[in-house]
């Protein structure tokens, strides 16, 4: 993609996404740019193996921006990373098409898997300010992710998750019931055993009395 193409669609997607954006110029001070211009450059040089350049180039990017993207990550078109500062995307991330990510976002390792490491995260998927999502698993695509969650395991397609640990609270735009919180009506299994034998000695003592009238009748 020419650089001037490059650009254009930067315009594109920051006015379709950002609200407070005033004239197409002002993309030109976007921390997304200026990392999405500096990810091109080091995804291709690490693709060719020159590892040390495209690290030195993301690196840079990082102070200029706040924004760290390993040139190792595969990412697709569209992707905004609103704000910007603190936002880190590992070297076997994967992001799909039209991604939006808001600042202090990790897309990281759970420190326990090798090779693949990273989320992939599906096409439309929204990530807001402070979510980590850690681990090599997949966010389905128009998925979101609530501010300031971690999310630990996959998402299917379409679900909104919220909270530490992420949990799905929404899916297909449908409300997913929590579970049963009520802590004053908790089932009591003792009691439920003494209901339960009260009412085995109440049929023997019957059936008892039924015998010993057949038996003995009075
Ligand atoms: C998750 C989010 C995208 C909303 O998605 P949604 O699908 O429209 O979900 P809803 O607003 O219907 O919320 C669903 C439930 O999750 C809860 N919820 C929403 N966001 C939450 C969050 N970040 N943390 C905890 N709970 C949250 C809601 O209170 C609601 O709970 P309820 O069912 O008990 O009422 C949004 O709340 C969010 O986090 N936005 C942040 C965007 C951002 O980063 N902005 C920064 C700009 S600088």
């Amino acid at each position: 993609m020419s650089l001037i193409s490059f650009v254009r669609d930067e315009i594109a997607i920051v006015r379709e996404r950002d609200p407070a954006i005033k004239s197409s110029m002002e993309v030109l001070l976007y921390p997304s740019f200026k990392a999405m211009l500096h990810y091109r450059t080091a995804h291709r040089l690490y693709c060719k193996k020159h590892y040390f350049l495209a690290r030195w180039i993301s690196q840079r990017c990082v102070r200029k921006t706040g924004i760290e993207i390993h040139p190792g990550a595969t990412i697709g078109k569209g992707l905004f990373i609103d704000h910007g500062a603190g936002v880190v995307i590992g070297e076997t991330a994967i992001l799909g098409d039209n991604v939006t990510l808001f600042q202090g976002v990790t897309l990281g390792g759970n420190g326990k898997e090798k090779g693949k490491r990273h989320p992939t995260l599906g096409d439309n998927v929204m990530v807001s300010a402070g979510a980590k999502i850690l681990g090599s698993f997949t966010i389905g695509e128009n998925s979101k992710i609530g501010a300031g969650s971690v999310v630990l395991q996959e998402v299917p397609p379409n679900s909104t998750v919220v909270g530490v640990p992420g949990r799905v609270v929404k899916r297909d735009n449908v409300k997913i019931p929590r579970m049963d919180m009520d802590q004053v009506t908790l089932p009591d299994p003792i009691l439920n055993d003494i209901n339960h034998l009260k009412q085995e000695n109440k049929e023997l003592k019957e059936e008892i009395a039924a015998l010993k009238e057949f038996i003995a009748p009075k």
